[in-house]
């Protein structure tokens, strides 16, 4: 890994062993995207990949006709003098003017990696590890200054970029827009990749062929949402899940975000990720700066799986923190599903003690533990026990619970509040509202104003009193609206554009607090299921509730459709009961349980309920998951057949030393007298002899003659019925 500054040329290679990353200065003096993918070996000068052309209704800079910014590729593209593609950022100025000319003035090349100040950011343990350009540009007339920020790793074909604006000027000026990265492509041969959803239904993937004009998602809904992911691929056309071109690129920032591809009239491709410049302005007046969130870009040449295994070991292992990043995580039991919000101190204990009985580490007490919080109408924001429920309080609980040899988990839903609640009655302006505006409701709630001093400080006491006072293990920081009508009564009217991101940046804020208070705590984020399941939140929560939507069948898609972006570890996976509370259907315990295991495992129902020979199978569930999570949660990932493209579902996770490996299949329909099915397994020692049951095979043949998933079933054999699955364990 190295940065080398050709002063000459005045050109940046950024590379590791695996990419290149270069930089020009163009003749404009701006920075200008020159090349990116496979390592290629070092020179003086690239500037033949600078483009001077004439053509008709073209404008270009006024000394040379011929180079335009339209026929080049920018690092950090402005709109409005030559190039009128959409703009990475643009700055409103006093004059009322949107013209900018940020030009190079200097540069840093330092070891390791910043970290950006209140913001999520994926980090260096060892200045080893990576090195990081910092490109310094200026607007000479207004004197703002912008650095473009650009890490590369040591071990791993990633770049994390970043922007950091500075008005060193003497007037205000407004930001509009500003995105993360932009990165011009030569080219428009791709597919782009998005994970869209909605409640229940989160992160399936969807391609489509770029063409001309502008491909995007983006969300305004306060959080990154379940109907789009910020993160995104754009592969080759050719690129599969074992080989192939493919660059991905994640946003680690939970708000409202934008990412889109533009296709010109030429053919090239202008990508860019950042906040969404939607209802985003933000004034900056002489001497104040403002950083942009990071976005990671990740780039293979070894197809979909490669492209994920770097970023699902990058996120456990250098972005997400804390004593719980990678240690096994607790087989937990919550008690939503089981109960609801009708529950009492003894109900919840007799749940624990089966639990305790199955094998289970931690329990969780969700939604309904205070204030008069008998439904979803009230209570919300009163976070005082309901002693009606909990005579001893949840110290007492959490006491009874920890006396058991169970480590104690609590729900907080702490952004929101019902109107029905005594914190509205004594605070009806601590909520977001537009003044002279209905105030929308979403599940009966509405949005505190996070960006308040006073309403952190509220959250902050009870949480930080609560989480000390019980010796709290594990919380679930739960969110279960979207944003409307956002206007913060607390800010003037000049500064409503920035309430949406201040928003965020007070939750980063207080999960800040309680991590440096309670470094020991396990936080799992959540979002009615998975509607702010994003990088940024890996950074304070090492799992997040992956759906609401339990079914075992619909949480094949959803978890397979999750791991194009984010490690098992994760993604929060439990076994419910059947029939299954959103879909109505009845799947065997032994599925429900193979599909939650490539996850963090776990339970959600009443073990009490189960027949003797299903409460049996949870136990052994719970041994296998204690024996192989290690292994599930840190190993290497393959998809190898996807649910949304077959009848079968396909998957397997090889330890780093390729001694061991689970894999596991399943069959959504039964079919009768199947066809032959072989899955060809990866990631393995093709010399070592792996054993699975009482069988022996080389690696070589479970890679190249791969196993059969559907034989014929003997002549004695009863129908397996509809979903039906195996693991295997396979070891040398
Ligand atoms: C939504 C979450 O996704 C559920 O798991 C549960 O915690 C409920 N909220 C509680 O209100």
């Amino acid at each position: 890994m190295d940065i080398v500054f050709h002063e000459g040329a005045k050109q940046f290679h950024l590379f590791n062993d695996e990419i290149s990353y270069i930089i020009g200065v163009l003749p404009n003096g701006e920075p200008g995207q020159l090349y990116y993918g496979k390592r290629i070996r070092d020179k003086e000068d690239y500037s033949y990949l600078v483009n001077y052309e004439y053509r008709a209704m073209m404008v270009g800079m006024p000394s040379d006709e011929r180079f335009s910014l339209e026929f080049n590729r920018s690092e950090y593209p402005s709109f409005g003098t030559s190039d009128l593609r959409l703009p990475a950022f643009e700055i409103e100025y006093a004059n009322g003017s949107h013209v900018s000319a940020f030009r190079y003035t200097d540069h840093k090349i330092s070891a390791g990696k910043p970290g950006l100040e209140g913001l999520p950011a994926v980090y260096t343990e060892d200045d080893a590890e990576a090195m990081t350009l910092t490109l310094n540009l200026k607007d000479e007339l207004t004197g703002i200054e912008l650095s473009l920020l650009y890490t590369i790793f040591r071990d791993c074909p990633v770049i994390t970029r970043s922007v950091l604006f500075e008005n060193k000027g003497t007037e205000e000026v407004s930001l509009e827009r500003c995105m993360s990265l932009s990165l011009d492509l030569p080219d428009n041969d791709y597919v782009w990749m998005q994970f869209s959803g909605a409640w229940a239904r989160e992160r399936k993937p969807i391609e489509k062929k770029l063409e001309a004009g502008v491909t995007a998602i983006g969300s305004l809904r306060g959080h990154s949402s379940a109907n789009q992911n910020p993160f995104v691929i754009l592969k080759r056309p050719c690129a599969d899940e074992f080989q192939g071109e493919a660059i991905g690129a994640a946003l680690v920032y939970s708000g409202n975000f934008l990412s889109q591809a533009e296709v010109d009239t030429y053919g090239t491709t202008r990508f860019m990720t950042g906040i969404h410049p939607d209802r985003f302005s933000w004034s900056l007046a002489p001497g104040e700066d403002f950083q942009t969130p990071e976005a990671v870009l990740v780039w293979t040449d070894k197809g979909l799986n490669a492209l994920s295994q770097t970023l699902h070991s990058l996120y456990r292992k250098r972005l997400s923190r804390g004593a719980w990043k990678e240690k096994e995580r607790p087989i937990l039991l919550n008690n939503w599903e089981a109960t609801l919000m009708d529950f009492t101190e003894e109900s919840v204990l007799k749940i624990a003690r089966k639990g305790k009985e199955a094998g289970v580490e931690l329990f969780v007490l969700d939604d309904g533990w205070f204030g008069k919080r008998d439904d979803d109408f009230a209570g919300l924001g009163d976070w005082y026990v309901n002693t009606d429920k909990l005579p001893k309080g949840i110290t007492g609980l959490a006491e009874k619970i920890h006396d058991m040899g169970l480590m104690f988990g609590l729900w907080f839903e702490p952004e929101m509040v019902n109107p029905d609640s005594d914190l509205y009655r004594a605070h009806p302006e601590w909520v977001l509202a537009t003044p002279g505006r209905e105030r929308s409701l979403g599940r009966h709630q509405m949005v505190l104003d996070m960006t308040r001093e006073d309403v952190q400080e509220y959250l902050y006491e009870r949480m930080h009193t609560i989480i000390g006072e019980a010796k709290i293990d594990y919380v679930k920081w739960d969110m279960n609206r979207t944003i409307s009508e956002c206007f913060s009564e607390a800010h003037p009217a000049k500064e409503q554009g920035k309430t949406y991101h201040r928003y965020i940046l007070a939750v980063y804020r207080l999960y800040e607090r309680l991590i440096s208070d309670f470094p020991e705590l396990l936080f799992e984020s959540c979002s009615s299921g998975g509607s702010r399941f994003d990088a940024g939140m890996l950074y304070y929560a090492p799992q997040a509730w992956g759906s609401d939507d339990t079914d075992a069948v619909e949480r094949l898609k959803i978890q397979y459709g999750s791991t194009y972006g984010y490690p098992l570890s994760s993604i929060g996976a439990h076994v419910s009961e059947c029939p299954n509370q959103q879909t109505g259907r009845i799947t065997p315990i032994a599925t429900r349980g193979n599909v939650s295991f490539f996850g963090t495992g776990g339970y959600e129902l009443d073990l009490n309920t189960l027949a003797d020979d299903e409460f049996d199978d949870v136990k052994r569930q719970i041994v296998f998951l204690k024996k192989y999570r290690g292994l599930i949660q840190s190993g290497t990932f393959y998809r190898l057949l996807s649910p949304f493209e077959d009848n079968y579902c396909a998957w397997m996770v090889v330890s780093e030393d390729k001694s061991k490996a689970v894999f596991a299949y399943y069959r959504v329909m039964a079919e009768p007298n199947p066809g032959h099915r072989r899955v060809k397994l990866k990631g393995l020692d093709e010399n070592a002899l792996y054993r699975i049951g009482d069988e022996s095979y080389y690696g070589s043949e479970l890679m190249n003659i791969g196993v059969e998933i559907s034989a014929a079933p003997g002549p004695l054999d009863p129908p397996t019925g509809d979903y039906d699955s195996r693991l295997l364990v396979i070891e040398s």
